[in-house]
């Protein structure tokens, strides 16, 4: 009877351990403290895929100090997929391709950090690269050396040819590796939310994608019939992952995936793109082609109000509290006991609001915040017109286009 008692506790401890996926071997601990606030950045895959080279990296480091970019917030240049030859060298090195940097990788990382910015590179716990490169799986701490002595600064990590790979395992291992190269580098799981990384990534890493690849588009499902998958309008992923909040903060992000503003929706789509990624605190990483943005697309990803929202220091997602006919408000607990606050309108036509505050309160259902309009009057700020509009003590009556957003600060 003991010895039954004994196996059935054992099972039992077992299966917590493994159900909560986070009695993984991590023996040295996540770089602590470098995402305090979500990362800001750009990264080369949704425009250019593997089509990248040092020139373009350059002039894109350019742009975004020019434009004045790197001062709103972005600052890291992340090369995806495509960056190094099809096989490692004899010591079994990974290497950066001499034809599409014939510089050389180190001397395009100095480049890049004598502009002020930090740079990242990408590769994939399988034994090959979702483009066929070679993959990291049996290399991780030698890849790990490697990349701290180009000096990198941020490193993703894919999930492709991963067969009969444990995730947990297999990103803790990668994140040991780093500690033990030495240099601190933001480490982003990109596992697409397969194995649920919001349950056991937050020791591991400082942000994971929650989804599969994002599309150009508001709201569709576009299906890659080679292969059997899909891709996703930035809608479609907000929806699919707003329930996982409690799981993200600062130096733990939930991961939206790389924006599309720029890349051809129009401008009140990318606007309500680029402002669901703010209040849902998601990393900014632009993936627009900056040498042809035009000046709307960067008003967009350069507005500071909008930044304010996604960096704020609470550091908490926001939450869908209504929806009604296609009408939806999103809020978001912001520091000092402010909120940010979103009517979208998902329709194809334009709708008018008229909303009560003192009807509406707010009840943040994981992490406690509250707003009761009848107890307290707050001060409204329309964040994309940048203009004061009154207070919660009136109804909001606005007509919100098509697609289209308001934003407002509540100030106490
Ligand atoms: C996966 C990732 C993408 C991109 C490609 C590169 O699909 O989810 O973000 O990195 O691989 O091949």
């Amino acid at each position: 009877m003991k010895k039954i008692t004994i196996s059935f506790l054992t099972l039992l401890t077992s299966f917590v351990g493994f159900s909560q996926g986070n009695k993984v071997n991590q023996t040295g601990g996540k770089f602590e403290g470098l995402a305090m606030a979500p990362p800001m950045g750009w990264n080369s895959w949704n425009t250019f895929e593997t089509n990248i080279n040092e020139k373009l990296v350059k002039e894109t480091a350019d742009i975004m100090v020019s434009t004045g970019m790197a001062a709103a917030g972005y600052k890291y240049i992340v090369l995806d997929d495509g960056w190094m030859t099809r096989e490692r060298d004899a010591n079994g090195d990974l290497v950066p391709d001499p034809i599409k940097f014939p510089s050389g990788m180190k001397a395009l990382i100095d480049y890049v950090h004598s502009k002020g910015l930090k740079f990242g590179l990408y590769n994939c716990a399988g034994t090959q690269t979702c483009a066929g490169y070679p993959g990291t799986r049996g290399y991780e701490y030698q890849d790990a050396r490697f990349y701290a002595s180009l000096e990198i600064d941020y490193l993703k990590y894919d999930w492709c040819n991963t067969a009969g790979i444990n995730a947990p395992e297999a990103y803790a291992t990668m994140s040991n590796a780093l500690k033990k190269a030495g240099r601190p580098i933001v480490f982003s799981l990109c596992e697409w939310g397969d194995n649920k990384p919001w349950e056991w990534g937050e020791p591991i890493g400082n942000l994971w994608r929650i989804s599969g690849d994002i599309y150009p588009c508001f709201d569709c499902e576009f299906h890659h019939e080679e292969g059997n998958w899909s891709s996703w309008g930035f809608m479609k992923i907000a929806e699919m992952r707003k329930d996982i909040r409690k799981y993200s903060g600062p130096d733990h992000w939930n991961d939206f995936d790389m924006m599309e503003v720029g890349d051809g929706m129009t401008n009140t789509e990318d606007k309500t793109h680029f402002t669901m990624w703010s209040m849902l605190a998601s990393p900014l990483i632009a993936g627009n082609d900056f040498r042809k943005m035009s000046k709307e697309t960067l008003a967009i990803l350069t507005n500071k109000a909008l930044i304010a929202v996604n960096q704020d220091k609470l550091g908490i997602q926001g939450f869908k509290l209504s929806a009604v006919d296609g009408l939806e408000v999103w809020v978001k607990p912001l520091s000092d006991g402010n909120w940010a606050v979103t009517f979208l309108n998902r329709t194809e036509v334009a709708k008018n609001i008229n909303f009560d505050w003192k009807k509406n309160p707010i009840k943040d259902p994981d992490f406690g915040f509250e707003a009761d309009f009848n107890k307290t009057i707050f001060k409204l700020k329309d964040l994309w017109n940048n203009k004061d509009i009154g207070t919660t003590n009136k109804n909001l009556m606005v007509t919100i286009a098509s697609h289209d957003v308001i934003t407002l600060k509540l100030i106490k």
